[in-house]
């Protein structure tokens, strides 16, 4: 295999006590996605095969989650050289570059992976490659001993390292780029006489030195090379993630008059020239197409909006729900399977689901589709150029036919043809005078002046 090829292992053993959860650190998500999902996106572009996974035993929803790359179970936790020899079996015959990273270290980038490739290619010949950067508060990071020059000499884990050792500024992020030919060697080599009594992967740089071998560090950012181990950690990490998906966003061509109250997922799609008002939150499978007006705090989840339609403000739009072209969904209103076809109106106050609301239909304030029986959901068809007055029940299954007319305040529950008028209300009785009479009989009545004092509850 040439020395342009590149594997990938990615380690994600750990139990990740510290965030306090039964989900697997790896699995708990970014942008919508489990953090470990970011990693392997970005190894996938770099084009990285073979491409393994190393678990600890019973990590089946691990395993579930980065199907179909393949995992490697690392027995027991002995340390980071012995999590990387689990993968042995699939790597052993590789001869390329093998990339190293940690599931719980997601935001690297490609173009740095690419700079730890170049590296490689040093004159010199480094046998290993190691990402490092400078973060700035003290930190328990490994220290990096090298030169100015990116010449590595050693990594000296924290709990190992003399008092001159830890002033040292370049630490170890955890990522490194190995010549395949000599890794399990240099593994092989590695032992557990140190502080944690654990087989350090870090040890391979003195070990490689000692073959005469060179080795070499590359810098990245703090930010990128973010670890999380708890849910501050977590929250941090999405937070560089948004930063950039909103980035991306509008320099696609979305206005965000306040970026950093939007809430993006790592699939959501946008057009052009759309503009997303702020404290907006998109779950994941949304797609926005152009010119369309979200005005603020609405919430999307699995859903569609078509050029030019308007949505908004406070507008909860949930899976499957398809808002047409130029089609308006106001204030208050909740759409939940349903299709709301090219131009029509829902302004206000209004909960659509399971159904059709046909194209140019204008739905009144308050209409509510009553979808649920208690046993099955039911569908609505509203057909095109409909007009659903205020506060309508509509009890589905029901059909309105095209261009029909509901009265306001009905609750209908069987078929209204096209073009009719249904009004389901009962008769108003209007008695001339009663409330007149009523303020007369209240006001001649015993005890009347003593306003407002009612008898008190014991
Ligand atoms: C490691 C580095 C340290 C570096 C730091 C950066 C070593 C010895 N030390 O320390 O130099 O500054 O990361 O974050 O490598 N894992 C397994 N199996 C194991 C042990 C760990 O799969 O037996 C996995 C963990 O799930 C995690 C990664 O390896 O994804 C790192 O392990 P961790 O124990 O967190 O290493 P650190 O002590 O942080
Ligand atoms: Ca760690």
């Amino acid at each position: 295999m040439s020395k342009e090829s590149v594997a990938a292992v990615v380690l994600a053993a750990g139990r990740g006590t510290r965030m306090k959860s039964a989900l697997p650190k790896v699995l708990h998500p970014l942008a919508g996605r489990p953090m470990i999902s970011h990693l392997l996106a970005t190894v996938t572009e770099l084009k990285a095969w073979p491409l393994v996974v190393v678990v600890a035993p019973g990590m089946d929803d691990v395993a579930d989650s980065v199907a179909p790359v393949p995992v490697a179970v690392q027995e027991r936790p002995l340390g980071t050289a012995d999590a990387v020899k689990a993968a042995r079996r699939i790597l052993e015959k590789f001869t390329g570059d093998v990339l190293i990273l940690f599931g719980d270290t997601p935001l690297v980038t490609v173009e740095t992976m690419e700079r730890l490739r170049a590296a490689r290619r040093r004159s010199d010949d480094p046998a290993v490659v190691v990402l490092g950067m400078r973060p700035a508060g003290a930190n328990e990071y490994g220290r990096l001993i090298g030169d100015d020059d990116g010449r590595l000499e050693a990594i000296v884990e924290w709990r190992d390292a003399t008092a001159e050792q830890r002033e040292v500024p370049l630490c170890n992020s955890g990522v490194m780029l190995v010549d395949g030919a000599m890794l399990f060697g240099l593994l092989d080599k590695v032992r557990n006489d140190n502080a944690k009594g654990e087989y350090y992967l870090t040890d391979i740089v003195e070990i490689a030195r000692k073959e005469g071998r060179a080795c070499a560090w590359v810098e990245g950012s703090e930010t990128e090379l973010l670890g999380i181990n708890s849910r501050v950690e977590l929250a941090a990490a999405e937070a560089v993630v948004q930063q950039q998906l909103r980035r991306r966003a509008m320099e696609g061509g979305v206005t965000m008059p306040m970026p950093e109250s939007v809430h993006l997922s790592y699939d959501t799609q946008f057009g052009q020239d759309i503009v997303v008002g702020p404290f907006t939150v998109f779950g994941r499978e949304v797609a926005v197409g152009d010119g369309v007006e979200i005005m603020g705090f609405c919430h999307f989840e699995q859903c569609r909006i078509e050029q030019g339609a308007v949505v908004g403000p406070f507008a909860r739009l949930r899976p499957e729900a398809v808002i047409g072209e130029k089609a308006k969904i106001g204030n208050f209103v909740e759409v939940k399977k349903a299709v709301i076809e090219s131009g029509a109106k829902v302004p206000h106050l209004t909960y659509i689901g399971d159904a059709r609301v046909g194209a140019g239909a204008n739905v009144g304030a308050g209409t509510i589709t009553c979808n649920y029986d208690g046993f099955g959901k039911h569908f609505t068809d509203i057909g095109a150029g409909a007009f659903i007055g205020s506060n309508t029940s509509l009890v589905a299954p029901v059909k309105i036919g095209d261009g029909a007319v509901v009265g306001a305040g009905s609750t209908i529950s069987e078929e209204v043809p096209a073009d009719a008028l249904v009004v389901e209300r009962a008769k108003a009785n209007v008695i001339p005078g009663w409330a007149a009479g009523r303020r007369t009989r209240k006001a001649a009545a015993p005890g009347a002046s003593s306003k407002g004092k009612t008898s008190s509850n014991s």
